[in-house]
């Protein structure tokens, strides 16, 4: 997508503590927007001939006034009087006009900006590895899409035309002041630098002060939806509280860091003011000086007065700008991080087809895998075997032996170490990802629902389902008729990440799900407890009736589903260490007697 420059796997950086990224932060923020500026050419162009136009009015009125003091007060002249009126009155209309222009051009261009970069944010963040999102926090990439994209409006659209409006009135200002009095051009020569200086200085300050600020909002707004989404664990645990407590905490974090934020803010525009206006004051004695010696007229110290206000002002708003557009920057290099984090689960450049997709064999060769978090630690070592099409295995092993990461690295989530992963034939990494994919049904351990209708969560896979299909998938998943004696039936809803229902009924939404993408190959993670006796031998159904004619692996915890497979896979500390069938493993290996004795049964 954008700024696609340097793989970082596994490594975000969502709070850029990196000094590099900040140093080169305000040429990169400028180069961030370039892209999404572009589909915007002609609207910017309108925005800024209005700035113009905007700015030109507001200087010209300097000039009118100069002339009405000199040749209509000055002279007694009524005729000039009612002329200067007139020209007012068409200044002020072109003044409207412009602001008119300014406002409209300018938001359409910034809301519309910032929706695109939206849009492009979740589709990067969509496309990365499922590994990244270990490492990520939903509450930072939230407030990513939201509040960095809220500060980067507010900038876009109120803030930077108002600074360019201000720029060009200043530039405008000291010109035509420079032009009225030469000698005064080494006056602002001097003056204009030592304001600048300290607004740079503190603008950095602020910059920093900005970035800790958002970070403290992420950091609420993870705690938020940590206890939110727990609110069962934290009532049974009476832990209301201290969650409290610690909410509070981190939103007085947020606080002093926010407060500080503004204290440098008030600092930097009180410094700016102070030294303005002193400019000013120094300008205005010399310009009064020359007055009196005759060099100028009343008109022209009137029109000169008039032009320090407007530059004062223009350069007071601009400090305060100063502060906005740093935190749009800050923004911007927050969400420019995201996009330089590149998926590692790269597809071949021609991927290839899968042959016989109705029979899908597997074979894996001396395949090992770490997970990044745990380098030095294999959740896999060296595990070769070969399944046949339309085999059913059973997995077994204590817990944490490896059994979940091997379906991570069939699905491809990670990719292996070491070794190879075929299907059919043909190295996984060569397969489209979605072609691998569609060829596999996940039943997971603990199913995640959608806070959406039922029809919509089991047609979640195949979302231009017919109802007749969805139907005939929830029967053989025996969760039909639990759904028609609801009163709104498919179009039930089942609650936030499907709290409504039981575990048994969210095990069949997942089972029905995946019956109706009709995969040839199925990872099933049997559920330990959360079944009573009736919904298990219903789930139970409903995986046999699923199973039929497909190859399947299943991470068995069930002596029923050991026993019914083709083939059992002892695994432990991530090595495989025995198969056969329940009573050759019975015979053969001390840890699954230990297993058959203790686990299942
Ligand atoms: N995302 C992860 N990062 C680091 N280590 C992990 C991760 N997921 C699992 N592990 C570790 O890998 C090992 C195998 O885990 P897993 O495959 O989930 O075991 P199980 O056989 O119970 O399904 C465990 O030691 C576990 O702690
Ligand atoms: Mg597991």
């Amino acid at each position: 997508m954008l700024n696609r420059t340097s793989a970082s796997p596994d490594k975000t950086h969502l709070s850029d503590k990196d000094e590099a990224v900040k140093q080169t932060a305000s040429l990169s923020s400028v180069r961030f927007f370039l892209p999404y500026a572009r589909a915007y050419r002609g609207k910017i162009i309108g925005a800024g001939l209005s700035l113009i136009m905007v700015s030109g009015a507001m200087l010209s009125m300097g000039r009118g006034l100069g002339y009405l003091v000199d040749k209509g007060l000055g002279a007694g002249d009524p005729a000039i009087l009612d002329k200067a009126v007139l020209g007012t009155c068409l200044i002020a209309a072109i003044l409207a006009f412009g602001s008119y222009l300014r406002a409209s051009l300018v938001n359409m261009v910034g809301e519309s900006i910032v929706a695109d970069i939206k849009r492009a944010l979740f589709s990067h963040l969509v496309h990365l590895h499922t590994g990244w999102f270990e490492t990520a926090r939903v509450g930072d990439l939230l407030s990513r899409i939201n509040t960095d994209t809220t500060v980067m409006r507010e900038v876009l659209t109120s803030s930077l035309s108002m600074a360019i409006r201000n720029a060009m009135i200043l530039i405008g200002g000291l010109v035509l002041l420079i032009l009225a009095s030469p000698k005064m051009s080494l006056v602002v020569a001097i003056v204009v630098p030592c304001v600048v200086a300290p607004v740079i200085y503190m603008a950095r300050r602020l910059r920093e002060a900005s970035r800790i600020a958002q970070d403290k909002i992420g950091d609420v707004s993870v705690a938020a939806e940590e206890s939110l989404s727990s609110m069962r664990l934290i009532h049974a645990f009476g832990q209301e509280k201290a969650q409290m407590q610690q909410f509070d905490r981190k939103v007085d974090e947020s606080l002093v860091a926010s407060l500080r934020r503004v204290h440098l803010l008030g600092i930097l525009s009180g410094t700016v003011i102070f030294l303005v206006f002193c400019g000013i004051g120094i300008i205005l004695w010399i310009g009064g000086q020359d007055l009196m010696q005759g060099k100028i007229t009343a008109g022209d110290l009137s029109a000169f007065i008039f032009y320090s206000f407007l530059i004062a002002s223009a350069t007071g708003g601009l400090a305060e700008l100063a502060g906005g557009l740093q935190r749009a920057a800050g923004a911007a290099d927050r969400i420019a991080a995201i996009f330089k984090s590149e998926t590692i689960i790269t597809e071949a450049a021609t991927p290839k087809a899968l042959p016989h997709p109705d029979k899908i064999a597997v074979q894996l060769d001396g395949v090992g895998f770490s997970y990044p978090a745990r380098a030095d630690v294999p959740a896999l070592h060296d595990i070769s075997l070969s399944i046949a099409p339309g085999e059913r295995i059973a997995l077994v092993g204590p817990s944490g032996a490896g059994k979940s990461t091997l379906f991570h690295l069939l699905l491809r989530f990670y990719d292996p170490t070491t070794g190879t992963i075929r299907f059919n034939g043909i190295d996984s990494k060569e397969l489209g990802l979605a072609t691998l994919r569609n060829a596999i049904g996940l039943v997971p351990q603990e199913p995640a629902l959608f806070s959406a209708s039922l029809f919509d969560n089991i047609a979640f896979g195949m979302p231009d389902a017919s109802h007749e299909a969805v139907r005939q998938a929830a029967e053989k998943a025996e969760i039909l008729p639990f759904i028609e004696n609801l009163p709104d039936g498919f179009n039930s809803f089942v609650g936030e990440k499907g709290i409504r229902l039981s575990g048994g009924q969210k095990q069949r939404i997942a089972i029905a799900r995946v019956i109706l993408r009709n995969p040839h190959l199925l990872l099933l993670d049997e559920a330990t407890s959360a079944l009573d006796s009736v919904s298990e031998a219903a789930v139970q159904k409903a995986l046999t009736n699923l199973m039929h004619g497909r190859t399947s692996l299943v991470i068995a915890h069930r002596l029923s589903t050991i026993i019914d497979a083709d083939r059992i896979l002892l695994i432990d500390e991530g090595k495989l260490i025995a198969t056969g069938t329940h009573d050759e493993l019975l015979t053969n290996s001390p840890l699954y007697r230990e297993l058959a004795l203790h686990q299942f049964g």
